[in-house]
């Protein structure tokens, strides 16, 4: 292929951005998107401070602006996120206990629904595990609602919209440490038990280099029965377009990586101010990153 988007369909697998809603009407912008990339995430629009301002009141426009975008052009679009303890509305940050846990599966039920049948994968709920070496899970106002919040928010999701991949995702779970093998522990509990999980999204925001030990831990994550998709990658540093490929690569070598979603389009759009972490410059060039990963999606 001679895109990041057709070269990843080649081989079966999606090649996304994450896209803001305000930048859809710039030329530049949404001529890369238009023509590199089959799936898109919502960077910041489907979040619950976006979609959820107060309690009950929903409000879409931004989000169906991307979605409408992708879905008009046959891209894919990766839904994020459900439930995370960040980028909650302020009424939601004010409550606890049972009210909170009902106002938290009630918009996953609700958004979930709301877009039913358009979303390709959900980020059910986002960043729950600690970090550092104890495994377990992070203390947030939705952990304090009973540690069984994520398996309900996994069965609201899956009521809502039947059709959707369910995914968990993190950051720093990139390589086998005790955070990832924490959510690995989750992982196999729920398949054991049936609660309704199809994925695991590794963020993989990175500096130089993937963990070397990046493809073998994408394929234990596999060898549960859930689909891997890297969901938020981004990598600073002098061996930036090296590890690019070294990414891409191990999710081509795993069957079950089923696409690659970076963390924005051009350096300029990206979170990480300053350390040009993405594929395109500022002008809309592309840099050594982008042929890397494009050779390497083509076997290369
Ligand atoms: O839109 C408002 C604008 O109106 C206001 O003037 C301005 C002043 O601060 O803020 C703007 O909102 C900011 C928003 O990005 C859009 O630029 C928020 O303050 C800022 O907190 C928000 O940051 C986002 C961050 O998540 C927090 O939600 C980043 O764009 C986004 O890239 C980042 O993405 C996260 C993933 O969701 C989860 N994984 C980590 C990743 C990087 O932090």
């Amino acid at each position: 292929g001679t895109t990041l988007g057709t070269s990843a369909a080649e081989k079966g697998r999606y090649f996304g951005a994450a896209i803001a809603a305000g930048k859809l009407g710039d030329s530049v912008y949404t001529g890369i998107l238009d023509r590199e990339f089959n799936s898109v995430t919502a960077e910041n629009e489907m979040k619950w401070d976006a979609t959820e301002p107060s309690q009950g009141r929903f409000s879409y426009g931004n989000a169906d602006r991307i979605v409408n975008h992708a879905r008009s052009r046959g891209m894919l679009v990766r839904g994020h996120a459900l439930l995370w303890h960040q980028q909650q509305p302020g009424w939601a940050q004010s409550l606890s206990g049972s009210a909170l846990r009902n106002a938290a599966i009630n918009h996953v039920t609700q958004v979930a629904t709301y877009y039913r049948g358009k979303i390709h994968s959900w980020d059910v709920v986002n960043e729950a595990f600690a970090d550092g070496g104890g495994g377990g899970r992070r203390d947030s106002n939705l952990q304090r609602t009973g540690n069984d919040w994520i398996e309900a928010a996994f069965r609201a999701a899956r009521a809502a919209d039947p059709g959707a991949k369910l995914c968990y995702n993190d950051y720093n779970t990139d390589g086998i440490n005790a955070k990832s093998t924490g959510i690995y522990n989750m992982v196999r509990d729920f398949k054991a038990r049936g609660v309704p999980i199809d994925c695991v999204g590794l963020q993989s925001h990175l500096t130089n280099s993937a963990p070397s030990d990046y493809q073998a831990n994408l394929q234990r994550f596999a060898d549960l029965g859930v689909d891997v998709q890297i969901t938020e990658l981004d990598i600073s540093g002098s061996n930036q377009a090296g590890a690019y490929a070294a990414v891409t690569r191990a999710c081509l070598a795993v069957a079950r990586c089923t696409g690659i979603t970076v963390w924005g389009i051009r350096d300029t759009d990206s979170w990480r101010t300053g350390q040009n972490p993405l594929l395109f410059d500022g002008n809309g060039n592309k840099k050594a990153a982008y042929t890397s990963v494009l050779n390497a999606l083509n076997g290369g």
